[in-house]
């Protein structure tokens, strides 16, 4: 397994040992998560744990049934113990980039509904500032595109649909909408950013998370060795 592998299923499954016995939990999506469900699956079998989970995508639904994790419809469900989620980008206060997997929505969501909310990561997520490696990925109503892209530029972000791997034409989340990956640059103002780009008739969320996070896992490899680091966090964002 790569080093990189490597950290992130140490991450993950430092990550999924912190879910205590008896809770509602909210699951991510990703190749992170996806080590973080598998360990669940184990400690369900090996620890007998009781846990029911609100999943955040497809992926993550079809990964819950197949490590026997109950899964829970959200509008039956009014908070969550904890989440569990990956992230693209994370800054040293602990905010986020997400939405590479497309999940962005339904993860903040989550995210919103936990009283803690854990981010799993290796080490190369780690930033200064958000935007160094990653565009803003922006769920959208596929009618409002164009003045989508036009608002994105007047903010100085320059925008392209996401396209799919897999077939012609663009990535279709799994709630029907389209992405939009948008370059800012370095982001400044991440709170402000967020908010101004939600504002945009057509614009479903976007991938900036501020102030949300409780705890992140850091999971390193140096001179072979396997390392994990974690960092909490004063979280602000609206929880219910
Ligand atoms: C999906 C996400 C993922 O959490 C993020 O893309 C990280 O994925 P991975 O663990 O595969 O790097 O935000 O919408």
């Amino acid at each position: 397994m790569k080093d990189i592998e490597r950290a992130k299923k140490l991450a993950a499954e430092t990550g999924a040992q912190m879910i205590p016995d008896r809770s509602i939990i909210g699951l991510g999506t990703g190749s992170t998560l996806e080590y973080a469900i598998k360990e669940l699956g184990r400690r369900i079998r090996e620890e007998n744990l009781k846990i029911s989970a609100v999943t955040t995508s497809f992926q993550g639904q079809l990964l819950a049934k197949e490590n026997n994790i109950v899964t829970l419809n959200p509008m039956n469900v009014s908070n969550l113990n904890i989440a569990i989620d990956g992230a693209d980008e994370v800054d040293p206060d602990g905010n986020l980039i997400k939405g590479l997997g497309a999940a962005l929505t339904k993860e903040k969501i989550v995210a919103a509904m936990a009283q803690r909310y854990i981010i799993v990561i290796d080490e190369t997520k780690k930033v200064t500032q958000l935007g160094e490696k990653t565009p803003v990925p922006v769920e959208i109503i596929p009618d409002a595109l164009t003045l989508v892209k036009c608002c994105l530029k007047k903010m100085g972000g320059l925008s392209s649909v996401r396209p799919d791997q897999s077939k012609a034409g663009p990535v279709v989340t799994d709630l029907g909408n389209l992405i939009v990956d948008v370059e800012f640059g370095i982001i400044n103002n991440a709170q402000s950013l967020e908010q101004r780009i939600n504002n945009i008739p057509g614009v479903v969320n976007n991938g900036l998370f501020v102030d949300m996070v409780d705890e992140v896992v850091v999971g390193s490899i140096s001179d072979g060795q396997a390392r994990v680091e974690r960092q909490t966090f004063q979280k602000r964002a609206c929880q219910i």
